[in-house]
């Protein structure tokens, strides 16, 4: 029995978890780093925005990708601040909205910036007496309300950043590459979720699955994602491809929506559409599955090139 089956049982899909807070809040997490977190919290923010859902991006890590991804340059306040104050409801003062341009009726998110400096803070956050895993929770008191979605982009580390991050979630979002070991890295994440999970008691964080991105054409890529497939079934979401459209928006500082006739980027916001999708079903519960995805990624693999 892997660490899924023992934490979320056999029943699978999302539909099924029962979801129960008021307003959906996603971290997308995995403690190994540059597997694709940031682009998965970019991508699904980008098509909940062009949903024309009200998206709040609060980005955990200190690098502050998602923060420049989003557009947002040199914030003068920033998440860091409301962790700093210990305060219910905080985070309110720390938002700012993205530069993305959204076309209605789509909306422009929200953001809670990063800064390098919140690298100082979780060594702070460390010597908190009374624990201070729920800061990020506590600072967003009655701020979700204003939003319909939540995504939280969480640091490659299982740090209190991270666990910040859980603990202000409703749903997190496992992304991993289909790389070697690929399941190790899931398997290590989704013991911190559990024992999260287990904590804040029944419900209140579940998984909302394991996203697989930068899914090439290479046999090895293939053979990695088979594996997890393998060890987790239905609760592996559809994969992200891998696109060269994909880090050309995020280094435009453009959603991937909005990234207009580049090749390969209406099959990206497509897969994102379809996560969305995945990760939310309450919210598409009586809307018609859109078209299949084109699923071949446009970059060829190695061994195909050559031959
Ligand atoms: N589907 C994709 N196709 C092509 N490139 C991608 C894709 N997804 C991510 N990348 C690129 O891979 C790199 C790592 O992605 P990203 O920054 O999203 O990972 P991360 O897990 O957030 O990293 P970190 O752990 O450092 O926060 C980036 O340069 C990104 O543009
Ligand atoms: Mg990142």
């Amino acid at each position: 029995m892997n660490v899924w089956t023992a934490f979320m049982g056999a029943d699978g899909n999302p539909s099924a978890r029962g979801y129960r807070s008021a307003v959906p809040a996603i971290a997308t997490v995995n403690q190994k780093g540059g597997v694709g977190k940031t682009t998965v919290a970019l991508g699904l923010a980008s098509a909940a925005a062009h949903a024309g859902i009200r998206v709040l991006v609060i980005d955990l890590d200190p690098q502050a990708n998602a923060t420049s991804g989003l557009g947002v340059w040199q914030p003068e306040v920033t998440v860091d601040a409301a962790l700093e104050a210990d305060q219910p409801g905080v985070l309110a003062k720390v938002v700012t909205p993205a530069g993305w341009t959204v076309d209605a009726p789509g909306v422009v998110p929200d953001v809670a910036a990063s800064t390098p400096a919140l690298a100082s803070r979780e060594p702070q956050l460390a010597n908190d007496p009374i624990g201070a895993q729920d800061r990020l929770q506590l600072a967003l008191d009655g701020v979700a309300a204003d939003y319909e979605l939540v995504i939280i982009d969480c640091p490659p580390s299982l740090g209190l950043l991270t666990i910040n991050g859980l603990f202000a979630a409703d749903r997190a979002l496992v992304v991993t590459e289909p790389g070697a070991w690929a399941s190790d890295g899931v398997e290590q994440i989704l013991r911190t979720v559990s024992r999260i999970a287990a904590r804040r008691g029944d419900g209140a964080l579940t998984v909302a699955g394991i996203a697989v991105n930068r899914l090439g054409r290479t046999r090895d890529a293939r053979y990695w994602y088979e594996q997890l497939v393998d060890t987790y079934g239905d609760h592996v979401l559809p994969p992200i491809q891998q696109r060269a459209a994909v880090p050309e928006a995020a280094a435009q500082s453009v959603p991937i929506h909005g990234l207009g006739p580049r090749a390969g980027a209406a099959e990206a916001a497509a897969e994102f559409d379809l996560l969305l999708r995945s990760v939310l079903p309450e919210r598409f519960a009586d809307v018609d599955e859109p078209p299949a995805v084109e699923s071949v990624p446009d970059e060829p693999a190695p061994e195909e090139a050559t031959s």
